[in-house]
């Protein structure tokens, strides 16, 4: 069970200190926003090198841009460990993937609320993670979508028959009364913003998190 802290809830005139708050996490999730594929923006390519350069723990970049196609690789050459791109922006998704891994990161996809299992079903045999959003993505501190749990149990029992190792991450209003419910489902890898950051102690909040999905999936 990893715990990624999402730093769209940080503050970013103190990113770096607010990296090192975190320093239990397994990896660090990074929202890229353009203002076109989402209705907000937030940063690009040289913030994330510098992150990429500063964080103790490997970056998990979040692309939620158009035209992943001609940006994506370039995260990967900036020293991201894992990139996601969205399925619903990419022309050609499995050369996006390709190319990532060619890069030597990670290579992931995202899946909207509204987007079928089965589009990211078809690329399991080219990336390493699949993101489901249980969100629209765009903004912290959203409410988490409950019905998007079936989507875990089918890439669960996909990815356990195929015997690769791809993680399957959630993304969006998870927090305490939330987490074990992914976790149950087939969640391995959690994206926490909110809760994370407006948690006083924010290493014990990284810690309370693991302990409950370990628990739930464990029941
Ligand atoms: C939203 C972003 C998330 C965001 C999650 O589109 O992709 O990573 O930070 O925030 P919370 O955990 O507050 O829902
Ligand atoms: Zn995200």
């Amino acid at each position: 069970m990893r715990i990624a802290p999402s730093i769209l809830s940080a503050d970013f005139a103190n990113l770096e200190r607010d990296i090192r708050e975190v320093s239990d996490a397994d990896i660090l999730h990074v929202d890229v926003m353009d203002g076109h594929f989402v209705p907000n923006l937030t940063l690009g390519l040289p913030v994330v090198a510098r992150i990429c350069q500063v964080a103790p723990m490997p970056i998990d970049v979040h692309l939620m841009i158009e035209d992943p196609d001609r940006w994506a690789v370039q995260y990967a050459d900036a020293g991201a460990f894992s990139v996601t791109f969205h399925y619903e922006a990419a022309t050609n998704p499995r050369q996006v993937a390709r190319e990532l891994r060619a890069a030597g990161a990670r290579a992931s996809v995202a899946i909207k609320p509204g987007t079928p299992v089965e589009r990211a079903l078809d690329l399991l045999d080219e990336v390493d993670m699949v993101l489901v959003m249980t969100v629209e993505p765009g903004f912290g501190g959203q409410a988490f979508m409950a019905d998007q749990m079936s989507k875990f149990e089918t890439l669960r029992a996909a990815v356990d028959a195929s015997g690769a190792d791809v993680w399957l991450q959630v993304d969006g209003g998870i927090a305490r009364d939330t987490i074990g419910t992914v976790a149950k489902a087939g969640g391995d890898t959690f994206v926490a913003g909110s809760a994370i950051y407006h948690a006083h102690d924010r290493n014990a909040e990284v810690r309370a998190l693991r302990d409950l999905a370990e628990r739930a999936a464990r029941d």
